[in-house]
């Protein structure tokens, strides 16, 4: 039976993709270690059967080679991070800690247990990282493609290229087998309400101002999350191994087009649903006003990249990879996943589930029941 350990598989990404391979291969194992960060969160796993997480760190070589032999794990896929810019921007320094050292632990651990003591048995290091290693784009530049120079621009992206090449250089130097993909800006259910689509839900429907950095004229390029999974599982199937990927949804947006979106699908549902004004008092969708009326202009992010965007042939001519929904759509989906589980939302934004996990595991390593 194959198994997979999954770093930061309690975060966004890295849980929605344990769900995606649990439906879709369900004989395999899967160990999730998880450092329970700020942005780590058991309740993203809730009613995921046989994952077994373990509460780690990825800088703990020893306890991550155990996991791999222990559990005989031949595949790693690696999502664990610090993963938000503006907290780079504040304090760089757990972005090298976790991302440039962490990254490099694991490498040293996997190829202790897959190459030296291994012998080289088949095994996949598949890395996650971020199409910011690029840089940032004119209007009329062409997108990221997989040869683009990187030219990361905040301590965030810096940290992520800088584990990109660490993983380059552990295949051609030592033959391990790695697989990297490089996502644009990810949404869907789960993301921790810090980054620009939840925070401003969660701050429509509790009549909190949208705070918008700069002009709001900066292009992403918006990937549902189950799409970006739906990518990785095809290079994880695929014999890859040297290779990278970029990995779209297909999207390309102003932040301004983002928000305007999602301001009118807020309104919209209060409209179709009167108990929405019941729950959420302080909406002005609730009051009869728009919920763009909270929008806020603010000093932009220092540093701010312009624009993003993916030139994803690589993987779609190789792979026949193809986002499965449009930005509307996953927009849709999105908003309604929130509106469903207020219960995750408010725990977080409380930190109830923090205080549980702190009575549950301060100090402890080991499996959570
Ligand atoms: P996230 O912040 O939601 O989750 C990160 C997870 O990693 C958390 O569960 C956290 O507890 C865990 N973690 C942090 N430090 C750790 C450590 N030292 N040891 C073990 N676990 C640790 O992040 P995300 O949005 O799910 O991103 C996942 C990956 O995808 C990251 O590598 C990120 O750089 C990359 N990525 C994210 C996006 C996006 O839009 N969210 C876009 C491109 C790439
Ligand atoms: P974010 O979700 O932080 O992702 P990233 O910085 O990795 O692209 O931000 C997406 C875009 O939204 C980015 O251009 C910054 C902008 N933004 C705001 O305008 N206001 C906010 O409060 C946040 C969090 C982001």
């Amino acid at each position: 039976m194959p198994t997979l350990l999954v770093t930061g598989g309690a975060g966004f990404i890295g849980a929605n993709f344990v769900r995606f391979w649990r439906e879709r291969h369900p004989a395999d194992g899967v160990v999730v270690l998880d450092a329970l960060t700020y942005a780590g969160n058991p309740a993203n796993l809730d009613g995921v059967d046989g994952v077994e997480l373990v509460h780690g760190d990825i800088r703990d070589q020893a306890l991550v080679e155990k996991l791999l032999a222990e559990r005989d794990a031949d595949t790693l896929v690696h999502f664990a991070a610090e993963s938000h810019v503006d907290r780079s921007i504040l304090g760089p320094d757990a972005f090298i800690d976790t991302n440039v050292i962490g990254t490099h632990s694991l490498l040293k651990a996997a190829r202790n247990v897959w190459l030296d003591k291994g012998s080289g048995r088949p095994h996949r290091f598949h890395h996650i990282s971020t199409d910011e290693v690029y840089g940032t784009l004119g209007p009329a530049d062409p997108a990221f493609h997989e040869d683009t120079p990187y030219a990361p621009n905040s301590p965030y992206s810096a940290s992520k290229a800088a584990s990109d090449h660490i993983v380059r250089a552990y295949h051609h130097t030592y033959g391990l087998q790695v697989t990297t993909s490089n996502c644009s800006n990810n949404y869907g259910p789960y993301q921790f309400p810090e980054k620009l689509i939840p925070l401003f839900l969660l701050n429509a429907l509790e009549g909190r101002p949208l705070p918008i950095y700069g002009d709001g004229m900066q292009v992403r390029d918006w990937l549902h999350v189950e799409d970006h999974c739906l990518g990785i599982s095809l290079i994880l199937e695929s014999d890859a191994a040297g290779e990278c990927f970029n990995i779209g949804g297909g999207a390309e947006l102003p932040n301004i087009t983002v928000i305007d979106t999602l301001c009118a699908a807020v309104d919209d549902a209060f409209a179709a649903d009167a108990g929405l004004a019941r729950r959420f008092p302080q909406a002005p969708a609730a009051n009869g006003k728009a919920s763009a009326s909270l929008k806020t202009y603010v000093t932009d992010r220092p540093g701010h990249d312009r624009r993003y965007a993916i030139d994803e042939r690589r993987i779609s001519a190789r792979l026949g990879y193809k986002p499965g929904r449009d930005f509307a759509t996953g927009l849709q989906q999105t908003i309604r996943w929130y509106l469903d589980n207020e219960g995750w939302w408010r725990a977080v934004q409380n930190g109830s589930y923090r205080a549980w996990m702190e009575r549950n595991y301060t100090g402890r390593q080991g499996r959570i029941a």
